[in-house]
């Protein structure tokens, strides 16, 4: 089929690689000419691992191609792909402005029937906006369905989630558009559910608030483990092997981040309140979640006493393994509380390097070192921030030696403690 995804970030550009992967004929649209500069000279602006050979492959195929322009995108598909930011606004609402300027961009470049699908996460009813908006700013009056199809990939697994899809939500307010939208999907093999779109717009906002509930759900349990002595592993080992629990999401750490679930919960906590809910329940979820980076905080604190110039080396600035995004990153906020007490830092990501310098003060008390066995050199403690699988590799006996007082603080209980003990470390990681 002939598609065309406006917004080419981490979901529209992989779901534009994906779907050309599947045969179809796909054009992404960005307004960031820098952006679409990179990707027609052959370039990757993010990290996924397997999207520069799906991405480069298909291009060579002929079959994805890259434009600044919404009409181009329009004119040249059936179906059109919102994947534009939808930011949170400082009281936790959603910013829709950007899927409003796409949606009135779309309406003045239709001429014939067209299935608008929205991909970004947006609050439930966002659909009946973007209809009415189309309609009021089509020129050439021809008909249109707008569909809700929410994304579920993770970062770092983008690829993999978008070619093996757990399932795929399809909300309409007709049925004209539901035989087109399985047939895009129809070659990924995954179940497909159709509802209405405010369910389909809701199933997000559910999902991964739900999975953000897990995770603070397990990191209140860490707590309980720290003062019991018991083990935060055993237990989600304990629990997790119940079916109707699950292992996944239950490992305790620095909390959740990155640019979807911070957003997503104090957004549906602002709808639900909108609709007359007071969502409680999500609301401590937040403050679970805040709590735990300030429990954190607080053993190195106490654990190195004064923070003010103590060098500290910090491995990890994404907000999670296999990504370079470092938005809402629990590493980057840890890094800038360690900076506000005076410490110094060394730290290291395999790919989140040059995204952590945009975002971290400019500052000769942070230096960013190539190398992970090179950041404890001089240190007064090492901090794992970030779960990168490679960090279990880190040569111990080297970083042992080359801080000033062996002290590693986990905070996402990467090692093992008898055996870090045995090393000779002061090891602290979380509810262990
Ligand atoms: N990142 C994720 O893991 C993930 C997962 C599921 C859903 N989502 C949702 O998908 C949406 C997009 O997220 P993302 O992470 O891909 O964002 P992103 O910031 O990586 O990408 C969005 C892109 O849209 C472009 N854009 C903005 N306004 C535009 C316009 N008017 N015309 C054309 N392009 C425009 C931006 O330049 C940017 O490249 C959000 O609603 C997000 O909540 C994200």
């Amino acid at each position: 089929m002939k598609l065309s995804i406006i917004g080419t970030g981490y979901v529209g550009l992989v779901t534009g690689a994906c779907f050309a992967e599947k045969g179809h004929h796909v054009i992404c649209v960005d307004n960031d000419s820098a952006k679409v500069k990179v990707l027609r000279g052959g370039g990757i602006p993010i990290y996924e691992p397997g999207l520069e050979e799906l991405v480069s492959s298909n291009v060579a195929a002929g079959r994805l191609r890259f434009s600044e322009s919404t009409a181009e995108g329009v004119a040249s598909s059936d179906v059109v792909f919102i994947a534009v930011p939808t930011p949170p606004q400082p009281d936790g609402s959603v910013d829709l402005s950007f899927i409003e300027r796409v949606a009135r961009d779309i309406a003045s470049a239709m001429t014939s029937y067209k299935i608008v699908v929205d991909k970004s996460t947006v609050p439930v009813k966002t659909g009946e906006n973007v209809t009415e908006t189309i309609r009021r700013y089509c020129r050439a009056k021809v008909d249109f369905d707008v569909v809700s199809n929410p994304e579920f990939l993770r970062e770092g697994f983008a690829v993999e989630d978008l070619m093996k899809p757990d399932r795929i939500v399809i909300g309409v307010g007709s049925q004209r558009p539901v035989a087109a939208m399985r047939e895009i999907y129809a070659p990924f093999d995954a179940p497909i559910i159709v509802t209405d779109i405010n369910s389909a717009e809701l199933i997000k906002h559910a999902a991964n608030s739900f999975l953000a509930l897990k995770i603070s759900y397990i990191n209140a349990i860490s707590a309980i483990c720290e003062a019991s002595g018991a083990n935060v592993q055993e237990v989600a080992n304990g629990i997790g092997m119940d079916t109707r629990i699950g292992r996944r999401f239950l490992d305790a750490g620095l909390g959740f981040g990155g640019s979807c679930f911070p957003k997503d919960l104090s957004a549906f906590i602002k709808i639900a309140e909108q609709l007359g809910y007071d969502f409680r329940l999500l609301k401590e979820v937040q403050r679970i979640n805040a709590e735990q980076m300030d429990r954190f905080v607080k053993k190195i604190a106490d654990t190195l006493w004064v923070l003010r110039d103590k060098k500290i080396g910090v491995l990890g600035l994404a907000f999670k393994q296999n990504t370079d995004d470092v938005r809402v990153s629990p590493a980057i906020e840890l890094c800038q509380r360690l900076l506000k007490e005076g410490a110094t830092l060394r730290v290291h990501d395999p790919k989140a390097m040059e995204k952590a310098k945009a975002v971290l003060p400019p500052s000769d008390k942070v230096a960013y070192v190539d190398d992970m066995n090179a950041v404890a050199e001089g240190c007064d403690a090492l901090v794992v921030a970030t779960e990168w699988p490679q960090f279990k590799k880190l040569d111990l006996d080297g970083a042992r030696r080359a801080l000033t007082h062996p002290i590693l603080f986990d905070g996402r209980n990467l090692f093992d403690v008898k055996e870090m003990e045995s090393l000779g470390f002061i090891y602290k990681s979380v509810g262990r």
